[in-house]
């Protein structure tokens, strides 16, 4: 029940988001270390040591609880588990079993993503998400994870956007492998529903946490980007709750080599390039609530260089959410991306989506931003004006 003077109901799960390979450091198994490393490499620069969480964890956890967040999310990185084709790691499992018992210790509920854009050197060699049996070596990978870590994931994540990897890698080329393939990325986004089914009743409570876009423009690409990207994920949807991952307006456009048209001469744009379109949330919310699975924003976030902008952000963004909530949508948090600055992907760290800084001249020293104040405030309260609030 709602009390009249919350927005968001008191067991909400307020958090922050990261991922291994943005934050751990030293993923040098990886395919996305190899591709940052690629002589050609699209990329802005190397992870390289990313902001060393896989040694400061318990202090960064420590940071988010005082800082009023009761859920962390957080991704295992597979190529640490599974070093070798069916080849486990004892230390990386026990490792992130210490990181586990970690947010729990801090009091925050974990939100586990086994998989979150990388894959293990080996895997991508023997043919990535396009090899015949990548679903199979996936599920051993799960099965694995599940035996070994379930107790600890009340929430688990099967496979983060699933769409990004298969457009950005396969269909726009940002992301490894760097192909461009119109085919290929069809048939990838299959083998991720496929691979989705075959893990999701391993854990506990599971679901997909899919990027949702509002798709606008060129009415052809549009309509298969919608389908692509959106309904065929959504028409027969498998798991205890979905999660939405939603940043802005997606314009299709025939003539732009990466079919999507950049925001028109003048509109505000974000450190991405990217449009400030809260509506799109309430959008998404309804489109993925629809299927009747409980919902988890499980990233929404801005990248600026102005924290006043990001306060902002969250302003209108939470506001929808609890319009959603209002319309009886049954959403159970809200988790913002992300927790610190780190390496986002092909753009290296120049963006800065953090609620925390980190200062890379200076020790990768934490700084918490106002934001991160600020969304606390509303954490505790479940009152939106306490966004703005003093103290
Ligand atoms: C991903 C994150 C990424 C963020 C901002 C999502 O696509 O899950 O890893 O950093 O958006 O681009």
């Amino acid at each position: 029940m709602m009390s009249i003077m919350r927005d968001f109901p008191e067991d909400f799960l307020w958090g922050s988001a990261t991922a291994a390979h943005q934050v751990e450091g030293g993923n040098y198994n990886n395919d996305w270390w190899e591709f940052e490393h690629r002589p050609d490499a699209k990329v802005a620069g190397p992870s390289g040591d990313a902001i060393d969480q896989y040694h400061c964890y318990r202090s960064d956890f420590e940071l988010l609880a005082e800082l009023g967040q009761n859920c962390h999310r957080l991704s295992l990185e597979w190529s640490r588990i599974e070093p070798a084709p069916g080849e486990w790691s004892q230390v990386a499992l026990d490792h992130y079993r210490r990181v586990l018992e970690t947010v729990a210790e801090c009091g925050m509920t974990a939100f586990v993503t086994v998989h979150h854009f990388t894959n293990p050197r080996w895997f991508a060699e023997r043919g990535g998400w396009l090899a015949p049996d990548a679903v199979d070596v996936f599920a051993r990978y799960c099965d694995r994870v599940a035996t070994e870590l379930s107790d600890l994931m009340p929430w688990t994540c099967t496979i983060n956007e699933p769409q990004v990897v298969a457009f950005e890698g396969y269909r726009q080329g940002y992301h490894p492998p760097g192909h461009r393939d119109r085919g290929e990325w069809m048939k990838v986004t299959r083998t991720f529903i496929r691979a989705h089914r075959a893990v999701v009743d391993l854990f506990p409570r599971a679901g997909f946490t899919l990027a949702i876009d509002d798709i606008e423009g060129d009415p052809e690409l549009a309509a298969e980007q919608q389908y692509e990207t959106i309904d065929v994920y959504l028409e027969d949807l498998r798991g205890d709750f979905v999660g939405i991952q939603y940043y802005t307006r997606a314009v299709m456009d025939a003539d732009s080599p990466d079919l999507m048209a950049a925001p028109p001469e003048g509109t505000p744009v974000t450190q991405m390039g990217w449009e400030i379109h809260p509506e799109g949330l309430l959008k998404g919310l309804r489109m993925i609530a629809a299927p009747g699975l409980p919902v988890v924003v499980t990233e929404n976030g801005i990248a600026t260089a102005d924290d006043d902008e990001r306060i902002d952000y969250l302003e209108v963004h939470l506001r929808m959410v609890a319009r959603a909530l209002a319309e009886g949508l049954d959403i159970r948090g809200y988790i913002y991306w992300t927790s610190f600055d780190n390496f986002e992907w092909a753009e290296g760290y120049r963006p800065t989506f953090g609620l925390v800084e980190v200062d890379r001249e200076d020790d990768l020293r934490r700084i918490p931003r106002p934001s991160a104040h600020a969304f606390g405030r509303v954490a505790r309260s479940g009152r939106l004006a306490d966004l703005r609030a003093a103290g």
